[in-house]
């Protein structure tokens, strides 16, 4: 995969991070809210965004994950990241995402992760993807329903955050169930990437 690689939707652009997003990383995942629902390094300030973007764009050299910014289509805006740590050993990504709490319930969750589990299957060739999310955290679980994500389980007081035991629901999509609900021509609304 190419640094510059693009991924459009129909409001949004998915690009690869770099070090310039580290202020509007900052600003948006510095905030409690959105930390409360990941593990992204709480409290974070200018330096510590710069730092997540680094390890990010490593781990991409290395082949070990991929990650993108989330940014507004028409202004270029930085709204959020997504992104997919990868085992090409068993051709597995494991997905994870965030937006600022400006940009929550107006369905950008949902597109951008159309976006990337179109990438994970399509252009990386995964054969499964999973994305955990806290059991305190419906909004991530609906965002997964609504991409056709199926629910695996529950696993119980799986990770301690913020000092709180928490239980993990955990979904995940296959390959050809990825096929199966694919429209017959692969088009549409489908994203696009360059
Ligand atoms: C999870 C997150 C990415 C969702 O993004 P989003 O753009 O708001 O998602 P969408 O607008 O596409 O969809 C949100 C859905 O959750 C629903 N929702 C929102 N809050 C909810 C709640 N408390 N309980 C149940 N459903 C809820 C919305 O109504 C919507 O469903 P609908 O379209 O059926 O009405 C966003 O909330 C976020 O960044 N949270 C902080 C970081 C995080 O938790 N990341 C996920 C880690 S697994």
């Amino acid at each position: 995969m190419t640094s510059d690689l693009m991924i459009r939707t129909e409001r949004l652009l998915l690009r690869h991070v770099q070090a310039t997003d580290a202020e509007a990383v900052h600003r948006l995942a510095g905030a409690r809210d959105v930390a409360a629902g990941t593990f992204l390094p709480h409290p974070m300030d200018r330096q510590a965004a710069l730092r997540w973007i680094t390890e990010r764009v490593e781990e991409q050299a290395a082949g070990r994950g991929v990650t993108f910014a989330i940014t507004l289509a028409e202004s270029g805006e930085l709204i959020g990241a997504i992104g997919m740590e990868l085992v090409p050993a068993h051709e597995q990504g494991r997905l994870s995402y965030w937006l600022g709490r400006a940009y929550w319930n107006r369905g950008y969750g949902t597109e951008a992760v159309t976006a990337l589990v179109e990438h994970s299957f399509v252009s990386l060739k995964l054969h499964r993807i999973y994305a955990p999310h806290f059991h305190t955290n419906p909004a991530s679980g609906r965002v997964l329903q609504k991409v056709g994500i199926t629910h695996e389980g529950r696993l119980r007081e799986h990770y301690l955050r913020f000092g709180q035991r928490i239980d993990v629901e955990l979904y995940g999509m296959l390959r050809q169930e990825f096929i199966a609900r694919r429209p017959a021509n692969g088009g549409g609304t489908s994203p696009r990437e360059s």
